[in-house]
């Protein structure tokens, strides 16, 4: 495309500032900021920009609004869909895939999230924690299972080389394919202005989780799953140490075709109070849909069922699986909602030629959300699971969802462990584990697979104990 072609497509959008940056910068500068200019989607910037950048978009006005089906199964279900899901996954139909796009801005990292050390013991980082368990999902299953992983422009190269420089974590190089998400502009949140970060450059941010459904796309992943006969994808965030990546329970009930459709699935887990900030699955008119915590009514927050259980208790905790057509077909319907993100956006301004860091929210960010894609899906099944053996994330650098509380948790687990193999293990009064636990998966996936000679006679308080 030529510069003239550029220049009518940014005036057409409404973005003319951009050419009068061009104007102050030399010939070498300005054609990189026209080339970053053409990859801007300028033909639905006007009605991205009326829609949600300058006004505060609702799209969750809906009133027909109910609690949605959840599956609870009882051990005899569970067996029969564990059953299924291993059959499966020894047919080779299940792909792994982390989003790892995200900015971390909250836990204040300086590396890509998933270099985080997580474990109480070892100090194992992220990615290490589930590149295990994909070595040992494939070794139990007898199949090489295929991990994907998104990440953004901005951590693509340092997730790379982290990969290369822990040797693919003793993956064979040919199972991972990293690919970076899409990203979007970030806008003047009065004027709708595309901000620049610095005089030849925009300023840009990832696209969201559900940008991850055109980076499968964009990446080949999509096309690669279909040649490969994989037929399901398993989404994990890159922050929980203790998602279960490979759950052949959940693929077995994502495959059974009188409780799901086979297109999307989502795990929950009940909401600790009814004020817990999490989104929550309902059903709105004939969709089951998550709504953020931010847009639910306070009455339905509040109301329980005649048990004393709140009715809207379905918390999200961003484990899915989606059918690889499936997402496809989302890819090609390109309906996902864009959400507005107020934030404080440090940018150059034009009028005074100068860096301006803000003080208060100036911009907006948009970004899609995965969880959208269920508003699409015909019959999609929701998993009850128990939060204390599969939802401790990593998002902040103290207090709830931390480094700390997440410790806590996986000592709580692994302690749990040892004591259904009659070990005692030290708790505190209000039951958490007093000693730093933890077991690879390639030592155990479940406490079933624990070896004699690996338990330790009991676990006092301050113990370590590495398995
Ligand atoms: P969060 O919503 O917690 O955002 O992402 P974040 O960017 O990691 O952290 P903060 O909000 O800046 O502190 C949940 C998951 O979605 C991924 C993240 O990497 C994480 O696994 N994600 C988020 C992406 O892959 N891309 C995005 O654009 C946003």
């Amino acid at each position: 495309m030529d510069n003239e072609q550029i220049r009518s497509r940014l005036k057409a959008s409404g973005q003319d500032h951009i050419l009068d940056a061009c104007e102050k910068l030399d010939p070498a500068r300005a054609s990189s900021l026209m080339e970053q200019a053409s990859r801007l989607p300028l033909e639905s910037l006007p009605e991205l920009i009326e829609r949600f950048v300058c006004c505060e978009s609702g799209d969750s006005s809906s009133t027909d609004i109910s609690p949605p089906r959840v599956t609870m199964p009882d051990p005899e279900l569970a067996a029969a869909l564990t059953e299924r899901g291993e059959q499966v996954i020894r047919e080779g139909r299940v792909a792994a895939f982390t989003v790892a796009g995200g900015q971390g801005t909250r836990l204040g990292w300086g590396g890509p999230k998933g270099t985080y050390p997580a474990t109480p013991v070892s100090g194992k980082p992220l990615f290490r924690v589930f590149a295990e368990q994909i070595e040992a999902a494939s070794i139990a299953w007898n199949t090489p299972i295929r991990w994907y992983i998104m990440t953004s422009e901005a951590n693509d190269a340092a997730t790379r080389a982290f990969f290369a420089d822990n040797n693919w974590f003793g993956l064979p190089r040919t199972q991972i394919m990293l690919f970076p998400q899409g990203m979007m502009p970030c806008f003047d949140m009065h004027k709708g202005n595309v901000l620049l970060e610095a005089p030849d450059r925009l300023a840009m941010s990832p696209d969201g989780h559900g940008g991850s459904i055109a980076a499968l796309h964009a990446s080949g992943a999509l096309e690669e799953m279909s040649v490969l006969g994989i037929d399901t994808i398993s989404y994990f965030q890159v922050d929980n140490p203790l998602s279960s990546v490979i759950d052949p329970m959940f693929i077995g009930l994502h495959a059974d075709p009188e409780r799901s459709s086979g297109e999307m699935s989502s795990k929950m887990v009940p909401k600790r109070e009814s004020g817990e900030k999490v989104g929550v699955f309902c059903r709105v008119g004939d969709h089951t849909r998550v709504i953020e915590y931010s847009d639910m009514p306070q009455s339905l927050m509040t109301e329980v069922d005649d048990n004393g259980r709140l009715r809207y208790d379905a918390g999200n905790i961003a484990i899915h699986l989606l059918g690889v057509d499936f997402a496809r077909r989302v890819f090609e319907a390109n309906e996902l909602p864009w959400h507005r993100a107020v934030k404080k956006v440090p940018y150059f301004d034009l009028e005074t030629d100068s860096q301006i860091a803000p003080e208060s929210p100036n911009g907006v960010k948009l970004e899609r959300f995965i969880f959208d894609a269920l508003g699409l899906a015909s019959n999609p099944a929701i998993l009850e699971v128990d939060r204390s053996l599969e939802f401790a994330p990593i998002k902040n650098a103290a207090g709830e969802d931390s480094p700390e509380s997440c410790r806590q948790a996986q000592n709580d687990l692994y302690g749990g462990w040892l004591e259904s193999r009659g070990i005692e293990v030290a708790r505190n009064e209000e039951g958490h584990v007093l000693a730093d636990i933890e077991i690879s998966p390639l030592s155990a996936m479940g406490s079933d697979d624990l070896k004699s000679e690996d338990l330790p006679e009991a676990v006092g308080s301050g113990d370590r104990i590495l398995i």
